[in-house]
């Protein structure tokens, strides 16, 4: 089958079996053809939420479809490439954490979205990279323990100067790996444009930029924007849908290594292979889990709110 005619097949399967597609912003355009939603982490997880299917298939990485299942234990949840962790998520576990936290007895800890199930279950509230800055100044606590990004977490710090924020030695090892000299090398290729940022890159990348924003706020601002051009430092993707949704707007990859090989890991074919019923992994969280990992989702909307 070609891609269209996979299309095609993929769209009756999901009404023939009550299968709600999502796919994140970082997946191929073929794949977000397709979807129900589209959107970043927490947006699709509050999407699957609400739609009366039984079935959701996640289109992105583990810790995204766990944290469906987390918001929707009664749903089937599905991740359609079993192989697509996330290796910030991957990078800290529960001992770990829980290890970290006896040094630091008095202090609120706020986890990123991407981390996994078992990890949010001891963190006291979680943040998106949208919604990190106004979620840390809304904690009571002056004391922060922000984990795993250290790159979020610095840029959470600058904005929060009233906060004590403690931060560990993690990140995105996509977003981190973009240099100045990559930025100074796009910026002279493309003089006009602007610069568009992922907190996820490191701080001396982020002040060069003219926007920092998750990839919801990379896409809206660029969007609005009256300029024409942009360099856009996140997953290569967003610039392509960018491109797509702005016909008359430029947009360009800062670098090459912005590629996430887990979130490029779903293929079409593994999509239709899942709603035949002979691909993907069902996401399985136990009861203790799901309570306790809730918890620190529902801080992050109560506080976020
Ligand atoms: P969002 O939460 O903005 O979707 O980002 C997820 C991610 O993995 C960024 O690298
Ligand atoms: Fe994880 Fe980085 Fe890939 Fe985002 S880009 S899914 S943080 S590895």
């Amino acid at each position: 089958m070609n891609i269209a005619q996979l299309q095609q097949e993929i769209i009756k399967l999901k009404k023939e079996k009550d299968v709600c597609v999502l796919a994140h912003s970082y997946q191929a355009r073929e794949i977000c053809e397709i979807a129900d939603f589209t959107g970043d982490s927490y947006k699709l997880s509050v999407d699957a939420s609400k739609v009366t299917n039984k079935t959701i298939l996640m289109c992105g990485v583990r810790f995204m479809a766990e944290t469906c299942k987390i918001l929707s234990p009664d749903k089937t949840v599905i991740l359609a490439a079993p192989m697509a962790g996330c290796a910030m998520a991957d990078q800290m576990d529960k001992a770990l954490i829980s290890q970290v936290k006896e040094n630091f007895p008095d202090y609120t800890v706020v986890a990123y979205i991407n981390t996994t199930a078992e990890l949010k279950t001891i963190c006291d509230v979680c943040v998106t990279s949208s919604s990190a800055v106004k979620i840390v100044n809304n904690i009571d606590s002056k004391n922060i323990l922000f984990i795993p990004d250290c790159n979020l977490g610095a840029h959470v710090a600058a904005q929060c100067p009233d906060k004590s924020i403690k931060l560990l030695n993690g990140g995105c090892p996509i977003h981190a790996c973009v240099t100045v000299d990559d930025v100074k090398a796009a910026k002279a290729l493309h003089p006009d444009a602007e610069l568009l940022v992922h907190p996820e890159c490191v701080p001396a990348v982020c002040e060069l930029a003219d926007y920092i924003g998750s990839t919801s706020g990379i896409m809206d601002y660029a969007v609005k924007s009256d300029k024409k051009e942009f360099i856009i430092g996140t997953e290569i993707s967003i610039a392509e849908h960018l491109q797509y949704m702005c016909p008359d707007k430029k947009f360009h990859i800062l670098s090459l290594k912005l590629i996430c090989p887990n979130m490029k890991a779903t293929t079409l074919v593994d999509v239709y292979n899942c709603l035949a019923g002979t691909g993907g992994e069902e996401i399985e969280l136990d009861d203790d889990t799901i309570r306790d990992a809730k918890r620190c989702i529902d801080e992050m909307i109560r506080l976020g709110g």
